[in-house]
């Protein structure tokens, strides 16, 4: 029987919330499926551990992770301790410290989400953003210089390096090959003159490699207004860190909100585990309700049962999502409904085995 271990960081805010209930669809795969079983163990780490320790993770937390094949976070980052410490000391620290160049996320409009664009057809939704994830403005180099005085200066400097967005743009590039479909990039070359220019100039480079791929290459402000008016246009997307920080929550409004938007970092070469997760964050607005959305959570796991070869799995889960969308009998109040998020991991569940027992 084979086993999968991953470790699961629950976190902060709705983290142990939705977590709960994309562990209960892994284990409950896994049961149906009776081939490979997962092995969870949970670490404590979050604000609340930041509180006690002064840390938000073990100082010897990379090495503990390592051996593990997957990690499961929820969400980090609470009231109470800055945000750029905890996101910097735990979730940040993983994606960096595992060389997780790789951010998929995935934006498709499900069927029984109310399309938010009414002048587009629904299907013409449906594409997959890959960030990169560890460069750019989230090097972490810069200065805060001349504290307090007058002259003050704050500097943030983006880092692009050869190595970097090669690889970045080489994945999507596979990617759109693999899938049949084409490759757009967004960058900002017009003002930024080194390293946007470079970032164009390295795709152009890198598409000369790939003539069966069809490419579009947008300013990152255009793109933001295509995304509304003619979503049809994106399929397969490579962009910096930030724009697709930034783009992929402007994203997930296309595709109903936040509680359905997933993401996977993954670093391809297996040197590192991967790290799966919902993009949003600890929601504190609606923390400890029991009423946060779990389907993204849930959506990342049929991301960690595509990165283990389980493609079937993975798709019978956004089937499931998908079936509980249309149903509407189950949903929480994001989505007008007025059920908790234990009673719609339940819910994914329930459909899990219809479908199953209807594709057999
Ligand atoms: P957020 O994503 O936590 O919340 C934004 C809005 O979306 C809130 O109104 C929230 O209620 C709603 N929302 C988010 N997830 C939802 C879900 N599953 N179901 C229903 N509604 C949901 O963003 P924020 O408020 O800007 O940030 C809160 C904290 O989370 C901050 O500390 C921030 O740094 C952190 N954060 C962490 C991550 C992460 O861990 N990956 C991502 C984003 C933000
Ligand atoms: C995300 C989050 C993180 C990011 C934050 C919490 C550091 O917004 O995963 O989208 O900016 O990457
Ligand atoms: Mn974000």
């Amino acid at each position: 029987m084979k086993v999968h271990k991953i470790a699961v960081i629950p976190g902060d805010g709705i983290g142990p919330e939705v977590i709960d209930e994309g562990v209960k669809v892994l284990q409950r795969i896994a049961e149906l499926d009776g081939s490979f079983t997962f092995e969870f163990d949970y670490f404590p780490w979050g604000c609340e551990y930041y509180a006690k320790n002064g840390k938000m993770m073990d100082d010897n937390g990379l090495d503990i992770l390592k051996n593990y094949d997957a990690i499961y976070l929820g969400a980090v980052g609470f009231p109470g301790v800055p945000d750029h410490i905890s996101l910097w000391d735990l979730l940040l620290k993983i994606r960096k410290g595992f060389d997780q160049y790789v951010n998929l996320r995935p934006i498709k409009l499900l069927n029984g989400i109310p399309n938010a664009l009414s002048n587009v057809p629904r299907e013409n939704i449906d594409m997959l953003f890959i960030r990169e994830n560890t460069e750019g403005e989230y090097a972490g180099a810069g200065d805060w210089l001349n504290k307090g005085r007058e002259d003050e200066i704050a500097l943030q400097t983006g880092v692009f390096t050869r190595k970097g967005v090669e690889r970045i743009i080489r994945y999507a590039f596979e990617e759109a090959r693999k899938q049949g479909k084409s490759l757009t990039s967004i960058s900002k070359g017009n003002a930024m003159q080194y390293s946007m220019v470079f970032w164009d100039q390295i795709f152009e480079e890198v598409a000369n490699e790939y003539p069966d791929v069809k490419i579009d290459s947008y300013l990152v402000d255009a793109a933001s207004m295509l995304l509304i008016k003619d979503p049809k246009r994106f399929e397969i997307v490579v962009t910096t860190n930030l724009f697709g920080d930034i783009l992929t929550d402007l994203g997930a409004a296309l595709a109903g909100g936040l509680g359905l938007a997933a993401g996977a970092n993954v670093n391809p070469e297996k040197t590192f585990p991967s790290m799966f997760e919902p993009i949003h964050g600890s929601a504190p607005d609606i923390a400890g309700q029991g009423i946060a959305n779990p389907m993204a959570t849930v959506w990342s796991a049929s991301q960690i049962l595509d990165f283990f070869g389980y493609e079937q799995w993975g798709n019978q889960v956004i089937q499931a999502i998908e079936k509980t969308l249309v149903d509407k009998k189950v949903l929480t109040p994001d989505l007008e409904g007025s059920s908790t998020t234990a009673d719609v991991g339940d819910e994914i569940i329930n459909n899990l085995v219809k479908i199953k027992v209807e594709s057999n």
